[in-house]
């Protein structure tokens, strides 16, 4: 297959293409706001199957249904409590995933054989004019190849998917960088199954208490996360990545420490600009200032990629504040290092 790829200016021309593309079963990578994702018809169980196929994604992963208009959410929701509402009234378009019971016409292929179902409104223009072109219903995971960092470019899509795919839509650098925060609305108290941009206070100023799975900041809790995606481990480095928490001069000093032992051995670290002139690695990325964290969560996968293409071998990150969106970062950060943290 030669997968068409359209470049940002040619977005209003090709949409018309690009609906019918997905109409018809195929698979068009679009932008978000949060990372790219990989579309096709929500309704359509073989669309399903080839997006797991081109991603080679296990297939009890669930998929996010994406709509461009409220009150469409009844068509996938077999039910959709006030809570749902206020959520979407507040947030959509954004960066926000609820899940709420499926409705009986989405297919299990969709939801990977579970009751529930994944929505989401995304915020950006070339994703909604698209779900409209399609019929007003997508699933879209993010459009890498499994294993990899969600893209944040259009260039990474194309690096994972090129002719597994018929069209990719370029949208220029995303705005966020990581992907949506999931909440899960089914249960007595909702509960973040996955951290994003929404953050928990967020979502108390509007709903009262809300849980965060346990499972989000450490792997050896014994359970399984609720998120089935969440599972895996992504977002994995080729080589060894180890995050260094601690006083800033202490991280410095002992990741130069390890790094002064690692002769032979190509080596890369993460780190913020206050710091980025003191490591000793072959290969320093400059994160951005450490109270930036939007900037933080825009780079961090684009750097990980990097990393990979630059073959490096032995990666130390330094640890972020967890906080607000921090939380999100970290979570990602720490799936990329199979959670492997040491505190100086
Ligand atoms: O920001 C985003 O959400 C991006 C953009 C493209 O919208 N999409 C995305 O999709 O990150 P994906 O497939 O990479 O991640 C979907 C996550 C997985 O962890 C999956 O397990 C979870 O959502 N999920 C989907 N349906 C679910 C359900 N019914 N119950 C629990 N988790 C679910
Ligand atoms: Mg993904």
């Amino acid at each position: 297959m030669r997968t068409k790829f359209v470049e940002i200016d040619q977005q209003k021309e090709y949409m018309a293409q690009a609906g019918r593309i997905l109409q018809e079963g195929g698979l068009v990578a679009f932008p978000t706001e949060t990372v790219y994702g990989l579309g096709g018809d929500a309704f359509n169980p073989g669309s399903c199957r080839k997006i797991y196929e081109a991603k080679g994604r296990p297939s009890d992963n669930p998929l996010i249904v994406h709509i461009c208009r409220i009150e469409d959410l009844k068509m996938v929701a077999a039910e959709v409590p006030r809570e749902a509402m206020l959520l979407a009234e507040k947030f959509w378009p954004g960066p926000l995933t609820m899940i709420l019971p499926k409705a009986d016409r989405v297919p299990y292929e969709v939801t990977g054989g579970l009751d529930t179902v994944a929505v989401r409104m995304p915020n950006h223009p070339i994703a909604l004019a698209l779900i409209d072109a399609a019929g007003g219903y997508v699933v879209a995971p993010s459009a890498n190849s499994s294993g990899k960092p969600s893209p944040t470019l259009a260039g990474h899509v194309l690096e994972d998917l090129d002719g597994r795919i018929d069209m990719i839509l370029d949208g220029g650098p995303v705005g966020i960088g990581l992907e949506s925060t999931i909440v899960d609305l089914t249960t007595d108290v909702p509960e973040i199954l996955r951290p994003g941009y929404i953050t928990r206070e967020m979502l108390e100023e509007v709903l009262g208490q809300v849980k965060t799975d346990v499972t989000i900041m450490s792997a050896d809790t014994g359970q399984a996360p609720k998120a089935p995606g969440m599972k895996y481990r992504h977002y994995a480095p080729v080589g060894e990545l180890t995050i260094v928490a601690g006083e800033p001069e202490r991280v410095v000093h002992w990741i130069n420490e390890k790094l002064s032992q690692s002769a032979g051995k190509k080596t890369g670290v993460i780190c913020t600009d206050e710091n980025r002139d003191k490591y000793l690695a072959d290969v320093v990325k400059n994160i951005g200032k450490r109270d930036d964290e939007a900037r933080i969560a825009r780079e961090l996968y684009r750097i990980l990629r990097e990393f990979d293409e630059e073959k490096v071998e032995i990666m130390y990150s330094e640890a972020f504040d967890t906080a607000g969106v921090g939380q999100a970062i970290m979570n990602r950060l720490l799936k990329a290092a199979g959670y492997h943290i040491i505190y100086v």
